[in-house]
């Protein structure tokens, strides 16, 4: 689909003096999947991010690891763009501050605001925070102490330049009144109207060279760099040629989004539109601030050493599911406790039971039914119209939620349609109704299949790699997401486990549980305790042993609705190569383990007695998932 409509999005420019945390890379993936739901929807998007290089902040951290300032940002912002690759982050462009033709136009700018007059001269005293690069007014100070930081601000006297930023107040005070969605969530809008009740005063915008030199000099006195924050706020217009291109300029601007964190409010919704109103800009649409992602109720800050590293995380347990995580756990606008056990039950619930299961057990059994190719889908009955009305509609409801910056209800709302097909699945057991009636059969695997990779294709903007490789083993007439793109007769490809379960807790390995023997003493058991088991049998496909022990086996086996991964000890009774193609009792309800690292999900059956060791095999008459009992 081809449309002439834009987006243009951005994140704020992340300072270089620090590695990139699980914070910047929550702004910064959200912008992602934004970009990339307007991608999809045809939009043509810009996507802008980058690193913010000047400041004292930058000079700091040159001089504390004794280099040059333009080394520390060269190295930093090559780590931030690492960062974004791990990431997936599907940037349009990279901004940096540095940047000649950034440096050019904020000294246009300046020069224009010095022209008009709207900026002055001035011998100023103020509570300066190093922390902030910001001069805080006697209100603005919490207990005398910068609110951010907590620390006692230096009162520092000195000449400087001034932007005329309180002769816009009250037009700022209306403007946002007027543009109700300019700043967003309402609790912002409402904090910076509060902000504004007193009196706006005139923001400095200059530094002396004596005390800071790592800026962009002044067009206009060769003595002074810029405020960095009025360097950095402009490269939203920079970024897309404002003052060298003015037709790519006209193409993007206004952004749609400028994507903060709600530390950032005041300079962006102060600051930036007063700017902006200064040179003449047309205001972007929307400014929304999203909360903090803390760590046990606190901000994640380097002194409390709580800082979550994205990177450790997608090593561990790969990239997709940590954005699904971050934009499924963060309301918008409120803050959120990021916790690995939470990380790893939501990972468990949505993505190895709902989602991954689903494809896993469509794909074994359009494999074991149907020659591995799509059923026919023909004489759809009431449940299959019901998941085929509801896989239609789901598109345009995940689409509003969107525009709504509802992004955790959008991807809840596709979680929930995945989880009508799981129980439509159960209903009509297609594992029992091939015996029956192949047909039908194929009609459910249609429905299903068909379902899911609707719903697997509006997940794509959030996990871009996995469903990449689930949608690619479908045979899809077309790229987007409508009922009837899959193609019946065509073959599927080989399908790969998606999210292997994970323990429960993280980094404590589940107990190696041996299996029973006969000195076990015997508990009588109701038949219902017994029947809790679910017991049926299994055919080996691979067996292999696990490195580093002799007594493990690592199996995958076909249970007739899906293919699973056991860990077994009999590695000193049986060769792998013996096993394969054997039918045994397995137990497929327990709660999977994770041994020595290795995932396993339900348990052989085998009799022990002493040294000897048999598993319990039935014929090969038997198909897999023949309950025992
Ligand atoms: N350089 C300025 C921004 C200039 S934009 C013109 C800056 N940089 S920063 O490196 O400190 O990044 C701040 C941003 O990182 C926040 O606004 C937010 O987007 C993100 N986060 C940093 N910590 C965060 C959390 N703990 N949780 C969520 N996001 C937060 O400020």
């Amino acid at each position: 689909m081809n449309s002439t409509k834009t987006f243009y999005v951005t994140t704020p420019i992340y300072y270089v003096n620090g590695m990139p945390h699980i914070g910047h890379a929550y702004t910064t993936i959200l912008a992602d999947v934004l970009a990339r739901y307007h991608r999809a929807q045809g939009d043509d998007v810009f996507f802008l991010t980058g690193v913010d290089e000047h400041g004292q902040k930058i000079q700091q951290a040159a001089e504390d690891a004794g280099v040059e300032p333009q080394e520390q940002c060269d190295r930093m912002a090559l780590h931030f763009k690492n960062a974004w690759e791990k990431l997936e982050i599907s940037y349009d462009f990279f901004m940096r501050t540095t940047a000649d033709f950034h440096k050019k136009a904020v000294q246009d700018v300046l020069q224009d605001l010095w022209d008009k007059g709207e900026i002055y001269e001035h011998e100023y005293g103020g509570y300066y925070c190093v922390g902030c690069e910001r001069f805080y007014t006697t209100k603005e100070l919490v207990d005398g102490k910068c609110p951010q930081h907590l620390k006692k601000p230096e009162f520092i006297k000195e000449k400087n330049y001034f932007f005329r930023m309180s002769k816009y107040q009250e037009w700022l005070v209306n403007y946002i009144n007027e543009n109700p969605g300019f700043i967003q969530p309402e609790s912002r809008k409402n904090e910076v109207l509060g902000f504004l009740n007193g009196a706006l005063e005139d923001l400095c915008i200059s530094r002396p060279k004596s005390r800071l030199s790592w800026g962009i000099e002044l067009p206009f006195d060769k003595d002074f760099v810029t405020y960095v924050w009025f360097d950095a706020l402009l490269n939203y217009v920079t970024g897309i040629g404002y003052k060298q291109d003015e037709d790519r300029f006209d193409k993007w601007w206004p952004a749609d989004y400028h994507l903060i964190g709600k530390d950032i409010v005041t300079t962006h919704c102060v600051y930036w539109p007063t700017m902006m109103k200064a040179a003449g800009i047309p205001m972007p649409k929307t400014i929304f601030a999203h909360g903090w992602w803390m760590v046990d109720a606190t901000k994640m800050s380097k002194s409390l050493q709580n800082i979550v590293k994205p990177l450790d995380l997608v090593d561990k347990y790969g990239v997709d599911p940590v954005r699904y995580y971050l934009i499924r756990d963060m309301v918008l606008g409120q803050d959120a406790n990021f916790s690995e056990e939470m990380f790893i039950k939501r990972y468990n619930s949505d993505l190895a039971n709902d989602f991954g299961n689903l494809a896993s057990r469509i794909a074994t059994l359009i494999r074991k039914n149907f020659g591995n190719n799509i059923p026919k889908g023909n004489n759809p009955g009431l449940d299959e119209r019901e998941i085929q009305t509801n896989g239609e509609k789901l598109p345009k409801e995940v689409q509003k939620l969107i525009s709504e910056m509802r992004l955790n209800e959008a991807i809840e709302t596709i979680l929930s349609y995945v989880r009508s097909i799981n129980r439509y699945m159960e209903m009509k057991a297609p594992w029992k109704l091939v015996k029956t009636d192949h047909e039908k059969a194929g009609l459910v695997l249609y429905t299903a299949a068909q379902g899911f990779c609707i719903a697997a294709k509006l997940l794509e903007p959030v996990m871009p790699g996995k469903i990449c490789s689930v949608l690619s083993i479908f045979p899809l007439k077309s790229e987007n997401e409508s009922w009837g793109n899959l193609i019946s007769g065509e073959e599927l490809k080989e399908f790969q486990i998606l999210f292997p379960r994970i323990q429960a807790a993280p980094d404590k390995p589940a107990p190696e549980k041996n299996m029973k023997t006969d000195e076990d003493s015997l508990n009588l058991i109701s038949i219902d305790e017994f029947f809790k088991a679910k017991l049926i049998t299994a055919k080996i496909l691979e067996a292999e042993k696990v490195l580093g022990t002799s007594k493990l086996l690592k199996l995958q086996i076909d249970t007739g609705s899906d293919t699973r991964q056991i860990v077994a000890g009999i590695a000193e009774y049986y060769a792998p190569e013996q096993l394969i193609g054997k039918t045994i009792v397995a137990v497929v309800n327990l709660q999977p383990a994770v041994i020595r690292g290795i995932e396993s999900n339900g348990m052989l059956l085998a009799a022990k007695k002493g040294k000897q060791l048999q598993l319990i095999t039935t014929s090969d008459s038997i198909e897999p998932g023949a309950s025992v009992g």
